[in-house]
């Protein structure tokens, strides 16, 4: 499995499956999730909404994936998961990897071979970059993909990019 770091906006990926900082509800928020609702369009809320209304009917609980439609995307699903709020006082990054770990898992079952992620917990959830790269990487070798060919990871802008860039070059997985 390749890993990719590129600068961009998700949205724009060209993928089989992107892969969304969604939060518990589903039903949509800000930053990628804002982003990829506007863009895709209703039938991924319609998922969304059809997911809380059966499989989880409490939410989708962190470190957790779930797919839907990418509606009007250019990939073929949208894979949601729910990151940790980042906490001074708790390390919650087993929680972190796991939304890379299931994720991948998800896009392993749906036959996915590129998946484009972008930094989750990293935003609104105020974890630090460095770090959510850090987790990122991990999380993604902690799953056996064999049918996941790419992983693109979508930073969202320069600095972010070359901070990712500096990790990934440090750590010990190949490129
Ligand atoms: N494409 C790629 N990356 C993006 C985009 C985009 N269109 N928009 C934002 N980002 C970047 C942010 O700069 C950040 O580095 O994605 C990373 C994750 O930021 P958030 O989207 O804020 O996600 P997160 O920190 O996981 O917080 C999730 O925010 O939007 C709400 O509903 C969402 O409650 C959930 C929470």
């Amino acid at each position: 499995m390749r890993i990719e770091l590129v600068t961009g906006d998700i949205t724009a990926e060209q993928v089989d499956a992107i892969v969304n900082a969604a939060n518990s509800s589903l039903l949509g928020g800000g930053g990628v999730d804002g982003a990829i609702h506007r863009k895709g369009g209703p039938a991924i809320l319609e998922e969304c909404r059809a997911l809380r209304a059966s499989r989880y009917g409490r939410g989708l609980p962190v470190g957790q994936a779930v797919a839907t439609t990418a509606g009007r995307l250019c990939a073929r699903w949208v894979i949601h998961t729910v990151g940790p709020v980042f906490s001074a006082d708790e390390d919650r990054s087993p929680l972190l990897r796991g939304c890379y770990a299931r994720s991948l898992a998800v896009a392993e079952g749906l036959g996915a071979r590129t998946v484009a992620f972008p930094l989750i917990s990293s935003g609104v959830y105020r974890w630090p970059k460095e770090d959510a790269v850090v987790q990122a990487l991990a999380g993604l070798h902690d799953e056996p993909a064999t049918t996941v060919e790419q992983v693109r990871m979508v930073l969202f802008d320069a600095d972010t990019h070359a901070v990712a860039e500096r990790v990934l070059r440090a750590s010990e997985y190949t490129r």
